[in-house]
């Protein structure tokens, strides 16, 4: 993976307390149980958690807040793979280099493991010895979550994915598929890590929302584009499964080099919104230029 400054040490301090949060459930079902571990532990990048710790610290939230927040959208992330995987949807056996839920287990318990974890992610929101500063929004951090999850946010973006596949559709309706199936998520990421900073006014937020809602867009281009132009064993899943599975995507669309101009355009705009910020956001914007070049 390309370098990024502060990555591996946000990877590890995520990866901790997502560990602990296992290892603190009661288990009724020790097989349940080790699903739940082999989606949300073994590998991923921890992209939205990263993205969530840096917007906290551009905007000087308290890391230990930061971390209810980034564990929370991470076990929504992960529990949206092992759905995806399923043979009903994009019936995929490989997952970050090993084999998808399903396929290590089997089907009805990956589904069960998948509701677990996003349950889990309310569990931890709710739980998380949160600030009193930000205890007082744990309602709003609850909402935005729904929010960015539901069929108003990822699972609407999943549906929308579902019934795209086969057919042609407009670029308009591709953007707000990937808007909502991948960027939204990702929007959550950067709004609940500003609704844990002391001091952030509307318009900056509004600004937050921007950038995230370019780079979140800009997310699954560039995961079109990988799943083209990469190689499984440095992917860690399955490539080509777009172009077998007939999906609607930027580079069905645009072509390859239509569809990086796309990503590039969205890392200008994203460029633009940071520049609204009366914060260091070197940061964000680093990360904005990972996410349009990356390799896997
Ligand atoms: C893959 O997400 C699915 C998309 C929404 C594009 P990631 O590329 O963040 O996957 P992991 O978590 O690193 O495996
Ligand atoms: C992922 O889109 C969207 C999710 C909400 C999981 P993809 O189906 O393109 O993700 P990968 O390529 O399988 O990781
Ligand atoms: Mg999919
Ligand atoms: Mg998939
Ligand atoms: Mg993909």
């Amino acid at each position: 993976m390309q370098h990024l400054l502060g990555l591996p040490q946000y990877q590890q301090r995520i990866d901790q307390y997502l560990i602990n949060a296992l290892d603190n459930i009661a288990v009724n079902d020790q097989q349940l149980h080790d699903a739940m571990r082999y989606g949300l532990l073994i590998g991923g990048k921890r992209m939205r958690p990263f993205l969530a710790y840096i917007t906290g610290e551009s905007l000087g939230a308290s890391i230990e807040d930061i971390d209810g927040v980034a564990a929370a959208i991470e076990c929504i992330h992960a529990y949206s793979l092992l759905h995806d995987d399923l043979p009903a949807m994009d019936d995929d056996d490989l997952r970050r280099g090993k084999p998808t839920c399903h396929k290590a287990f089997d089907e009805a318990t990956a589904i069960l493991a998948g509701d677990s974890l996003q349950t889990l992610a309310f569990d931890i929101l709710v739980n998380h010895p949160f600030s009193e500063q930000v205890k007082r929004k744990q309602l709003t951090l609850m909402k935005l979550l729904v929010d960015a999850a539901g069929y108003q946010g990822m699972c609407g973006g999943q549906a929308l994915d579902l019934s795209a596949t086969d057919s042609c559709i407009t670029l308009a309706a591709l953007e707000q598929l990937h808007h909502l199936k991948t960027g939204a998520l990702l929007q959550a990421a950067v709004l609940m890590a500003a609704e844990c900073a002391p001091n952030v006014t509307t318009d900056e937020k509004q600004a937050l929302k921007e950038y995230a809602q370019h780079v979140g867009l800009a997310y699954q281009v560039r995961d079109d584009i990988i799943d083209i132009t990469s190689s499984e064993e440095e992917l860690g899943k399955p490539t080509g499964s777009d172009l077998e599975a007939n999906k609607s995507t930027y580079p069905s669309l645009l072509g390859l080099q239509g569809a990086q101009q796309k990503a590039d355009d969205l890392f200008q705009q994203s460029l633009q919104a940071l520049r609204r910020l009366p914060y260091n956001t070197q940061n964000l914007s680093d990360f904005a230029t990972f996410i349009i070049q990356r390799t896997s």
